[in-house]
């Protein structure tokens, strides 16, 4: 999106998070989006008036009373004069001061003058986050029209863990964007294929073998991509969920079918591969029930491989979708193994779990998870699964944004035209050796 005639007010709190603000400036010019800041004076503790001044090519505001302030821009303009006002992060005491009409500095002046959206994206401490006080302050907020993005909750600054942390700065944009331009959903026009859930192999027609994929985040994960506007297709194994709203599925129930069902569903913009598909199918699978022997000895079952459908569908050429993201279910070595996955795939990104009986995370409502890419691994608190989808659709969307969009083209001629920039790609990338694969570790996600 094109935020070029957009104007953000963006008030820096008190807060450790405070730094993350230099990056939401720096999203937010490069789509064009004029920002103004007005830094608090615990702001002003934690990031300098000149870094955000540099970055946001602008005038920084901190003072109710500067004679110079008042006689150029004055506090009410200030707070007119923006399409939207945002609030990040947000500290307990300024929410508090939002809550409570206070206006005895510049920022908590403006918020109470302003006849604008306001955005706020609250950091702080977990046990200030759930003090009852902040949390009435927000409900009194909320009522009030005040839109907030976040906490999440992870791992934080003081060691504690918990909902407090801001939300990431990808996040908090896509926020923006919906409420500057509510009708605009950023992956309007691009198709998404998802996979999701488990495979189930036949051993004979009643019996199969499977794995414990629930198909929550796949599933979540076609939702969330559905409603940032893509088209999605869903490719989904048994699973007992119910299907995403505004998603194309294709019920599948083994590797085979999954593979030829996605191949089926190209050419698409964005490949999400989160399923389970079992590594190895039964060689000797049979059309009839298979007897149990008077002599009470169990039947030889021979495997063999399944297709590897990531590594198949991230191979380059025209029909490879503009980004291609595998999943790696790990026990051990995550962040090693899914690096080494993603240069033998050929994918752009993996997103890897540690799916160790002791994590709960096969089969659970939560995930942690590592985004790996080409620019490096990023460590993801522990969310709900609706929220790595959610975070995972974000980056996906901030990713298109920097690549033109692809329009109509002809199935074959989209990749051709629409590279990927460099960071979201891996053209780069070289095959490293083969390795081991753990056993059931092939483009697996709980
Ligand atoms: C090192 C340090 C980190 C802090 N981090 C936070 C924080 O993340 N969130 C918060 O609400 N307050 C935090 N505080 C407390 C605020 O800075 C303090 O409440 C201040 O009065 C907020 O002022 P403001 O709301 O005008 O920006 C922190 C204080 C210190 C000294």
């Amino acid at each position: 999106m094109t935020l070029s005639t957009k104007h953000v007010l963006l008030i820096i709190a008190g807060g450790i998070a405070a730094f993350k603000s230099l990056e939401l400036i720096r999203l937010l010019r490069a789509r064009g989006c004029a920002v103004t800041c007005v830094l608090t004076k615990a702001g002003a503790e934690f990031v300098t008036p000149l870094s955000l001044q540099a970055l946001s090519e602008n005038r920084v505001y901190a003072d109710l009373f500067s004679l110079t302030d008042e006689s150029e821009m004055g506090h009410i303009q200030l707070s007119r004069s923006a399409d939207l006002v945002v609030v990040a992060p947000a500290s307990a005491d300024l929410l508090a001061k939002m809550a409570g009409g206070h206006a005895d500095d510049l920022a908590s002046t403006v918020l109470l003058a302003t006849d604008k959206p306001v955005l706020a994206a609250p950091a702080m401490n977990v046990r200030m986050w759930l003090h009852p006080a902040t949390q009435a302050n927000v409900a009194t907020l909320a009522k009030r029209g005040v839109h907030f993005v976040g906490p999440d909750e992870g791992a934080m600054a003081c060691h504690e863990y918990g909902p407090g942390r801001l939300s990431e700065p990808p996040m908090i944009l896509a926020a923006i964007e919906a409420l500057l331009d509510p009708g605009r959903r950023p992956l309007a026009g691009r198709h998404a294929l998802v996979t999701s859930g488990p495979t189930h192999e036949p051993i004979d027609p009643v019996r199969y073998i499977a794995n414990r994929s629930s198909g929550r985040q796949g599933h979540a994960i076609a939702a969330a991509l559905a409603e940032l506007g893509a088209r999605v297709t869903l490719v989904s194994g048994p699973v007992a969920m119910p299907d995403p709203p505004g998603v194309a599925i294709r019920r599948i129930e083994t590797a085979a079918e999954m593979l030829a069902a996605c191949q089926n569903a190209l050419p698409a913009d964005i490949a999400v591969f989160a399923a389970a598909v079992a590594d190895w199918r039964v060689a000797n699978a049979t059309d009839r029930k298979i007897k149990k022997t008077p002599d009470g000895s169990a039947p030889g079952l021979s495997l063999v491989a399944n297709p590897d459908i990531l590594a198949t569908l991230a191979r380059p050429g025209p029909e490879r979708p503009g980004l291609v993201i595998g999943f790696a279910a790990e026990t051990n070595d995550v962040a090693e193994n899914a690096t080494a996955k993603r240069l033998r795939k050929g994918c752009d990104w993996i997103v890897a779990n540690d799916v160790s009986p002791e994590t709960g995370i096969m089969g659970g409502v939560e995930n942690a998870v590592l985004l790996v890419t080409a620019g490096g691994i990023e460590t993801w608190p522990r969310l709900a699964k609706e929220e790595v989808a959610k975070r995972l659709a974000a980056r996906i969307a901030e990713a298109l944004q920097e690549t033109p969009h692809p329009g109509p083209l002809p199935q074959g001629e989209r990749e051709k035209k629409s590279p990927l920039p460099l960071r979201a790609r891996a053209a780069e990338q070289t095959e490293v050796g083969g390795g081991v694969r753990p056993p059931g570790s092939e483009n697996t996600a709980p």
